[in-house]
């Protein structure tokens, strides 16, 4: 089987090595700039299946499953790779720095624990032992024990060193368009050139929507949304925790860095570091983090959160069509998901296993009948 992957970030990359775990030899992943130097590359690499989540159901199962697979996947790829990745489940906290930030943040804890989700609340003093960084004003908090980071940019070159210990190739091309014969995607042309394929693999995140099978649009839209960001660097900083807090949230590296963001903004690829955007941000994290007051960020930076109209993924493939896998609109979450996607893309296209995941984000819901063809 000759597999085909149109995306270098980390759904793709990830799919790219589960599918050569799993058997597959003749594997190519195309990529419209150098593989993992777009979302995936500008995440902050939260890994927090309960912080972030705002209910129980198929989309936090997913979330919580694919945290509960990471450390395994992370010791793994250092094997394979020879490449150390720092990740740590160190616990997220969010924290509630006024009356009103506390009345809110309470009413998400009962939510939260009214569905079961493993969380610890906790007064000032609580916080401020487990994370002696955040501000004395902290008036309460809440602590995910099971959430935690990891170093996105060190992943990704830990997968691309396995991607090529293992042969497999990464070109550097524009993908136009899927090709499509009869029922079946046999393939996509790209930079003017075609790449035959038995099986075809569409991961280009915020830019699916750019990308045609044959002359018409995928069923769906996914767009970018901004996220600027910024990094403070420091030796006297050392966060211990993953901190959320009202308008920023701070995740560590193991080396003291501290990564501060994101804004949030349906811009379109506007490429553009907004002074304000960024203020906002330092001043947040600030607040948050009096110990900032006296460093300035080290490097700003922004990425596109691919995001479909729901705010959900979209995995796996379209009625009518066959020989395609959509694995894209991770929006906040790819670096979180791409260890689980990674695994129900390959064990549907070689083991003929569909996951509940897949049957919960299949594409086909965009379609305005659920039972409808693409053709
Ligand atoms: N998951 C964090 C973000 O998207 O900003």
């Amino acid at each position: 089987m000759n597999v085909l992957v149109i995306g270098g970030g980390i759904i793709g990359l990830s799919i790219a090595r589960e599918l050569r775990l799993s058997g597959i030899t003749k594997i190519r992943v195309i990529e419209n700039s150098t593989a993992g130097t777009q979302a995936s590359w500008a995440a902050a690499g939260m890994l927090a299946p309960n912080a972030e989540a705002e209910k129980a159901g198929a989309f936090y199962n997913f979330c919580a499953a694919s945290n509960a697979i990471y450390a395994d996947f992370v010791r793994r790829l250092a094997e394979e790779s020879g490449v150390d990745v720092d990740y740590r489940k160190c616990g997220t906290i969010e924290v509630a720095l006024s009356d009103d930030e506390a009345a809110s943040l309470s009413a998400k804890i009962e939510q939260q624990r009214s569905q079961g989700f493993k969380l610890e609340a906790m007064d000032s003093g609580g916080i401020l032992s487990l994370e002696p960084n955040v501000s004395q004003s902290v008036v309460c908090g809440v602590h995910y024990p099971d959430d935690g980071y990891i170093d996105n940019r060190k992943l990704l070159e830990a997968l691309t060193v396995y991607l090529r210990l293992n042969g497999i190739d990464i070109e550097d091309h524009l993908v136009e368009s899927l090709i499509v014969e009869g029922d079946r995607i046999t393939g996509a042309i790209a930079s003017n050139r075609t790449y035959d394929a038995d099986v075809t693999i569409l991961a280009t995140g915020a830019w699916s929507s750019l990308i045609k099978i044959g002359v018409r649009p995928l069923p769906f839209n996914v767009k970018p949304i901004k996220g600027q960001m910024s990094i403070f660097a420091h030796p006297s900083l050392n966060l211990r925790k993953v901190v959320i807090a009202q308008g920023a949230y701070l995740t560590p590296r193991d080396d003291g860095r501290i990564l501060v963001g994101a804004t949030v903004e349906d811009v379109g690829f506007d490429r553009r570091i907004d002074d304000d955007a960024i203020s906002g941000l330092k001043t947040a994290a600030r607040r948050t983090m009096p110990m900032l007051e006296r460093i300035e960020p080290v490097e700003t930076w922004c990425g596109f959160r691919p995001f479909a109209g729901d705010g959900l993924p979209i995995i796996g493939e379209i009625n009518g069509l066959k020989d395609l896998f959509i694995a894209t609109a991770h929006f906040r979450n790819g670096i979180l998901l791409a260890p689980l996607t990674a695994r129900i893309i390959a064990d549907k296209i070689v083991r003929d296993i569909e996951s509940p995941f897949i049957r919960a984000f299949r594409p086909q819901r965009f379609l305005q009948n659920s039972g409808a063809s693409y053709r």
